[in-house]
C-alpha cells in the first residue's frame, strides 16, 4: 500500500510547493513510483510540470460526489493524469470555489479527496502520494489531512511560525476528536530559507526546535535549508534540482535525497 504525504503550512512562501517538487523527484529517483498532487488553487506545482489539461483534480474530486451530479463534467482520470518520471494530478483556479461548492452536500465534506482516492485505487497505484497544499487552513487542507497518512510542515523560522505550528496542532487534534479518520503524523518539519547568520533566526529556530521535540519527541526536524540560488534558478527553468549536473547542485541533491531517507524510513515504520 502507498503512503500520502502532504506538505502543509498556513503560511505562504515558505517551501511546501518547492519541497513537494523536489522531495518527490528524490524518491522517484529511489526507484518509488510517485504521484503528486496539486491541492493548492494557485497551480504553482502544475506550473513547475508544466501542465497542460482543461480539466483538473477539482473537477475529478466533484465527480465523485454523486449528489452534485449537475456539476459532473466528462473528465476522467486518465486524461487529467499528467505522466512523467513523477505523475501529475494538476490543479486549477475552480479549485478556489472548492469551498463553496461542496458546501451544503451531505456527504462528508472532510473526506471528498480520501474518497476519490480511494475510488481510484490510488494507493495500490502509487507507492508515494505527494500533496501540495495551500496557505491556508481551509476545507482543501482538512481534506488534504484527513486523506493522508504523514505530514512534512516547511517552515521560516521567525516568532510567528511556533504560534502557527501550535495551531496546525490543534486541527490534528480536531480531526482526531471528530473520530471518523485515523489523523496522519506528523513526522517532518524542515526549516526553510533560513538566514544561520542572522541570530535572532538561529535564536528562533533552536525555540521552535525545543518545542517541537517537546510536543511530538525528538528526530522531526530536518537539518536547515539555506536560502539558495540553485532552488530559484532550477524553479524557474521548472525542474528539479536532480535535473543539474553540475557540483553546486550537489549539496541540493544530497539535501532533498536526505528527506526522501527520512520519507521512506518513517513509511517502513508504518506498513
Ligand atoms: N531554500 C530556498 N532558497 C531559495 N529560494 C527558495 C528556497 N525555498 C523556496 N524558495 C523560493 O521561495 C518562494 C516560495 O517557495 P514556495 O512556492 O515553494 O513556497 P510555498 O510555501 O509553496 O508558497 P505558497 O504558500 O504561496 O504556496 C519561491 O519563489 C521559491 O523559489
Ligand atoms: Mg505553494
Amino acid at each position: 500500500m502507498g503512503k500520502i504525504i502532504s506538505f502543509i503550512n498556513q503560511k505562504g512562501g515558505v517551501g511546501k510547493t518547492t519541497m513537494a517538487f523536489n522531495a518527490a523527484f528524490a524518491l522517484a529517483k529511489n526507484g518509488h513510483k510517485v504521484l503528486t498532487i496539486d491541492l493548492d488553487p494557485q497551480a504553482n506545482l502544475s506550473l513547475l510540470f508544466k501542465a497542460q489539461s482543461n480539466f483538473n483534480i477539482y473537477h475529478l474530486m466533484l465527480n465523485s460526489i454523486k449528489e452534485l451530479k449537475m456539476l459532473h463534467v466528462p473528465a476522467l482520470l486518465g486524461s487529467v493524469l499528467q505522466r512523467g518520471d513523477v505523475d501529475l494530478l494538476p490543479s486549477g483556479q475552480e479549485l478556489s470555489g472548492f469551498d463553496l461548492t461542496v458546501g451544503n452536500i451531505n456527504a462528508p465534506r472532510q473526506l471528498i479527496l480520501k474518497k476519490f482516492i480511494e475510488l481510484n485505487n490510488l494507493k495500490d497505484r502509487y507507492d508515494y502520494i505527494i500533496i501540495d497544499c495551500p496557505p491556508t487552513l481551509g476545507l482543501l487542507v482538512i481534506n488534504a489531512l484527513c486523506a493522508s497518512d504523514g505530514v512534512i510542515i516547511p517552515f521560516r523560522p521567525d516568532d510567528f511560525s511556533l504560534k502557527g505550528l501550535e495551531h496546525f496542532y490543534q486541527v490534528i487534534e480536531d480531526i482526531k476528536d471528530m473520530g471518523i479518520v485515523k489523523a496522519p503524523e506528523v513526522f517532518l518539519h524542515v526549516p526553510n530559507l533560513v538566514d544561520l547568520r542572522r541570530k535572532q533566526e538561529s535564536d528562533d529556530l533552536k525555540k521552535i526546535i525545543l518545542a517541537i521535540d517537546a510536543q511530538l519527541g525528538e528526530g522531526k526536524v530536518f537539518s536547515p535549508f539555506l536560502n539558495k540560488a540553485g532552488l530559484v534558478k532550477s524553479l524557474s527553468n521548472r525542474k528539479s534540482v536532480f535535473d543539474f549536473k553540475n557540483q553546486d547542485f550537489s549539496e541540493l541533491q544530497d539535501k532533498f535525497s536526505g528527506v526522501a531517507q527520512k520519507i521512506e524510513e518513517w513509511s517502513h515504520g508504518h506498513i
